[in-house]
């Protein structure tokens, strides 16, 4: 039997996460030759998520520089993965998301004529610069995509206002929901815990986003330094993204607050587990808005736009911006109002219900068989 030969190709820990699943199920099927190439746009942080999935790559382009800018990311994935797609020739390329990795392995195949698969194809907020680069990167995806995977109903329809040819888009739900299904079978033994006053609310903070940097990232902070200041049952984790933008400022303005516990990147499972054990989160992250509705866990989403709004409508994620006081006016809502508190944890996940990779799977069986 011809084998399909399908390359997974990321870069930075949210795609591994979402992708990880994806891979799992092509390398159980007989019918595919699974290819996984990373590029190392980010090291230490996507080294963790392949070392919690056992994922063996066949290809690492170790492109990450020190504070990298978005085009030596571009040309230094370009070029490292061109003679890799000259030489192997898959029958189709998968990608992720909205990192430059994805934009820039879809133009590489691309230049090959090689066909392109999107996950997590069709989300949208329509505005150029929110969340940046990631819109353009997506939609710029989206353009030289042949295969859609969209997680959602709303996805779909954002690709169809796009023009995308329905028949090519597969609605799937998101791959991170299989993810979870995994991890959280664990329990939350990291390191950190036992610095934390026993009967503590957790409270998980994560900030990472490049349109956040400076005033609106200090703006977030000051927010936090204030919460803890306000309420003292809380403690604060938060996991710091090593990009030296976040990990500078958040030294500075943090260093001196006992109940606020800055660590280094935890793992996967250490980290959804913690989300489990947290009372809410407070994140610009995007994965994490579609992680905590199937946990039952409040997000006050730090950022003006979302690309995820499904959550917003069932409450569990609240767009609250990076303006100090609109932050601590909704900390205020979830801390002292216990009714509306209990209301936001029952609704179910809108994102996916842990069966998109075997969606995926089926969908690239099909794939160019006429
Ligand atoms: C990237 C993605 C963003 C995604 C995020 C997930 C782009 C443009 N951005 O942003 O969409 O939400 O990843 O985390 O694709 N660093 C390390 N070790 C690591 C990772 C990062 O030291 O393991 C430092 C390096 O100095 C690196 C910098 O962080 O240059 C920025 O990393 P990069 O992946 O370029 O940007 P993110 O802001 O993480
Ligand atoms: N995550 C993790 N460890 C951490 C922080 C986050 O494993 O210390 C996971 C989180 O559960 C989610 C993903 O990383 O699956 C989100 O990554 P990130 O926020 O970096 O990127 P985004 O989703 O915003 O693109």
């Amino acid at each position: 039997m011809n084998k399909k030969k399908i390359m997974s190709i990321f870069g930075t820990r949210p795609e591994a996460i979402k992708m990880a699943p994806v891979v799992k199920e092509l390398e159980k099927s007989p019918e595919f030759e699974s290819i996984v190439v990373i590029t190392a746009q980010q090291r230490e942080m996507l080294d963790q998520v392949l070392s919690v999935f056992k994922i063996k790559p066949d290809y690492d382009l170790d492109i990450m520089l020190p504070n990298q800018t978005l085009s030596q990311i571009t040309s230094r994935v370009l070029e490292k993965l061109d003679p890799i797609l000259a030489e192997e020739r898959p029958d189709i390329i998968l990608v992720h998301g909205d990192t430059t990795t994805s934009f820039v392995a879809s133009l590489g195949a691309f230049y090959h004529q090689i066909s392109i698969g999107h996950v997590e194809a069709g989300l949208r907020t329509w505005d150029k610069y929110a969340p940046y680069p990631e819109e353009m990167n997506r939609q710029m995806t989206d353009c030289l995509s042949d295969l859609y995977f969209a997680p959602t109903e709303l996805s779909k329809k954002n690709l169809l206002a796009s023009n995308i040819d329905e028949a090519k888009i597969i609605v799937t739900g998101n791959t991170v929901v299989d993810a979870l299904s995994e991890t959280t079978l664990h329990g939350f033994t990291h390191p950190v815990t036992k610095e934390l006053k026993k009967d503590s609310k957790k409270i998980l903070l994560t900030c990472h986003r490049r349109e956040n940097f400076g005033e609106p990232m200090r703006n977030i902070f000051k927010a936090v330094v204030d919460m803890v200041e306000t309420y003292e049952d809380i403690e604060v984790i938060y996991p710091v993204h090593p990009n030296p933008n976040v990990k500078k400022l958040a030294e500075e303005m943090f260093e001196k607050q006992e109940r606020i516990h800055l660590v280094e990147p935890m793992d996967v499972i250490d980290f959804h587990n913690c989300m489990k054990e947290s009372y809410f989160i407070m994140s610009d992250s995007g994965g994490i808005q579609e992680e905590a509705p199937s946990l039952g866990k409040p997000v006050l989403v730090l950022r003006d736009v979302t690309e995820r709004p499904e959550g917003l409508e069932t409450g569990i994620l609240k767009l609250v911006g990076t303006n100090t006081q609109t932050i601590l006016n909704a900390v205020k809502d979830l801390m002292e109002d216990t009714r509306y508190y209990k209301s936001l944890s029952t609704k179910g996940n809108p994102y996916g219900d842990g069966l998109a990779s075997k969606r995926i799977a089926k969908a690239l069986k099909e794939y160019g068989n006429k």
